[in-house]
């Protein structure tokens, strides 16, 4: 069978795939343009994909051949489910794997933004540290500040877990409440929506993004949230109205905002970049060696699985066995 990985994983990782299948790697570190996936699926068996990569009716069209597509990522609003479900093409990802990895870029997002640790680094390696001063720099403290989760899932719990390390009270809201002694295990009270912005101090976006969770945030819900808040974004860029986070930053109606993801990725907001109460990162929640590689793996056993005709272990659309 012919497969398409178009990403280029290390060697080692894509050699259960080699040893089995024809594929073809994508070997640059640029995504593929749409126009070379949509040739480059053709007549292909197997689609090992990025994020990046926009599955959809389309690209299942010019691939009739296509008998699974394996996500390189765990959120996967990059495929069209439904239209692959409806060609009875399983879809997989890799949750779990990263979840450690990305609950780590929140943390180190809260103290960033909430200490200026970016920028005190540009301060200093401009030469501008020139005298130490009682008032310079002056940040927000982590410890004992309200942390607020949206979504509550893995990665949102493991988050909360990395709060108790610094005092915080937990507040979350989820679609479903999680049982009571799951609440307790992390210390993490359940309030609605409106008293969640109300409340916290940092607030943690950790859910897909789906049609319901689109602009989750926008200018209404910035506007509830505390104006010494922060808002932390390692989910997805469009649950969050990204102009009206830029307006907000502008008038400081909250404090400042971490992102790692963007409303229009890898384009941002105009305004964005000119703003310092901001730290800005390029979608790195899950970028560490291990985890990258554990990703790759997971997918390649998914792909594997799902071409030999069994259920892949990560399947998103299972009614399709
Ligand atoms: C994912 O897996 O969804 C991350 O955003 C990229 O690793």
């Amino acid at each position: 069978m012919d497969v398409l990985v178009t990403g280029n994983l290390p060697e080692d990782i894509a050699s259960p795939l080699t040893d089995r299948f024809n594929v073809t790697v994508h070997q640059q570190d640029r995504p593929m343009d749409r126009k070379a996936l949509l040739s480059a699926v053709r007549g292909q068996h197997g689609l090992l994909c990025m994020i990046t990569d926009q599955v959809d009716a389309e690209l299942l069209e010019q691939a009739p051949d296509l008998k699974m597509v394996a996500n390189y990522g765990v959120g996967f609003n990059n495929i069209d489910v439904a239209a692959a479900t409806a060609r009875g093409i399983p879809v997989s990802n890799t949750p779990g794997v990263l979840t450690d990895a990305t609950a780590d870029l929140t943390l180190a997002l809260i103290l960033a933004v909430g200490r200026r640790v970016v920028e005190g680094d540009l301060f200093t390696r401009q030469g501008r540290f020139q005298f130490w001063a009682p008032f310079h720099f002056l940040g927000q403290e982590i410890t004992g500040k309200t942390l607020g989760l949206i979504g509550m899932g893995r990665i949102g719990s493991a988050v909360a877990r990395r709060a108790a390390g610094f005092d915080m009270p937990v507040l979350y809201h989820n679609r479903n409440r999680l049982p009571k002694q799951e609440e307790d295990a992390l210390g993490a009270r359940y309030v609605d929506f409106g008293t969640l912005l109300q409340q916290s101090d940092f607030v943690s976006m950790h859910v897909p993004l789906t049609p319901e969770t689109r602009h989750l945030i926008g200018a209404a819900e910035l506007k509830q949230m505390k104006r010494g808040a922060y808002l932390i974004n390692t989910a997805r860029g469009p649950v969050v109205d990204e102009s009206a986070l830029v307006e907000a930053l502008k008038r400081k109606q909250i404090a400042g905002a971490g992102l790692d993801v963007y409303e229009h990725e890898p384009e941002l907001t105009p305004g964005l970049v000119q703003l310092t109460n901001v730290t800005l990162l390029p979608h790195m929640g899950s970028a560490t060696k291990n985890t990258r590689r554990r990703m790759g793996a997971m997918a390649v056993e998914n792909l594997i699985e799902g071409l030999e005709g069994r259920k892949p272990p990560n399947c998103i659309n299972p009614e399709i066995y």
